[in-house]
């Protein structure tokens, strides 16, 4: 069974819908998503009901969070703030009835969930962790695998159970060890920060032990249009550009 794992869609609807195109006819069972949904994109409400539409079950992103709770958005730099209000005002009550749903973390097939950093934090960066208490949180794991995004690059830690070390994370299949257990940051669909424009997300195969990075091309151009459009913060739309 494969499994497709999504991070922070961040309301582009352009780089979801060639994502989903991407994932099917490659025989994935399930599609999860890690949070961030909305947030700096232009479409927040069609990513939303896209996700409920496919059943695509996610966590609670730091966006989500300031949705839930406006307390949090002092949070977020300015120019987040002023997107994220924006977004706000975008969203139906339905799509508001599922972001307040999301939970801070999932266990689901034998791996964990979460936005930020093991095991709920939806605010927690990965590079704000010391490597000692990366590995104490991962000890204190009972999942061999850990899904994280927020960061918006890809990253692999392996953990044997004694120390941690980072690993080369490509384009393509990644063999994993089934005896070892991992981090895995799968970076950005909607809002990559990693120089490369290109929507990336991962399908895991838990009987090969595989990873594949996927590096989906899309219409960059027309989500930043979008967002100068509605008047949203522009550096959001010129780092969709690479
Ligand atoms: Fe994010």
């Amino acid at each position: 069974m494969k499994i497709a794992v999504l991070s922070d869609i961040h309301g582009n609807m352009d780089a979801l819908e060639q994502v989903l195109a991407d994932i099917d006819g490659r025989g994935v069972a399930s599609v999860l998503s890690l949070g961030d949904n909305i947030g700096y994109g232009a479409e927040p409400e069609r990513v939303v009901q896209t996700l409920k539409a496919h059943g695509i079950l996610s966590v609670l992103g730091n966006h989500e969070l300031a949705a839930k709770n406006p307390g949090f958005l002092g949070w977020f730099n300015p120019a987040a703030r002023k997107s994220l209000a924006m977004t706000f005002r975008m969203l139906s009550a339905d799509s508001m009835v599922f972001i307040a749903g999301l939970p801070d973390y999932r266990v689901m097939h034998g791996c964990r969930l979460v936005h930020g950093f093991p095991p709920d934090s939806p605010t927690l960066y990965l590079f704000q962790v010391l490597p000692e208490d990366r590995q104490k949180a991962l000890q204190d794991l009972p999942e061999r695998i850990c899904f994280v995004g927020h960061t918006h690059v890809l990253d692999l830690i392996r953990h044997d159970g004694r120390k941690l070390a980072n690993v080369a994370f490509n384009e393509g299949a990644n063999r994993l060890d089934p005896a070892l257990q991992y981090l895995v940051n799968i970076g950005s669909v909607g809002q990559p920060r990693d120089g490369d424009p290109r929507a990336k997300y991962v399908i895991w195969n838990p009987v090969e032990s595989t990873l594949d990075i996927r590096c989906v091309p899309y219409d960059a151009q027309a989500a930043a249009a979008k967002i100068i459009a509605a008047g949203m913060p522009g550096e959001h739309a010129h780092r969709l550009l690479g």
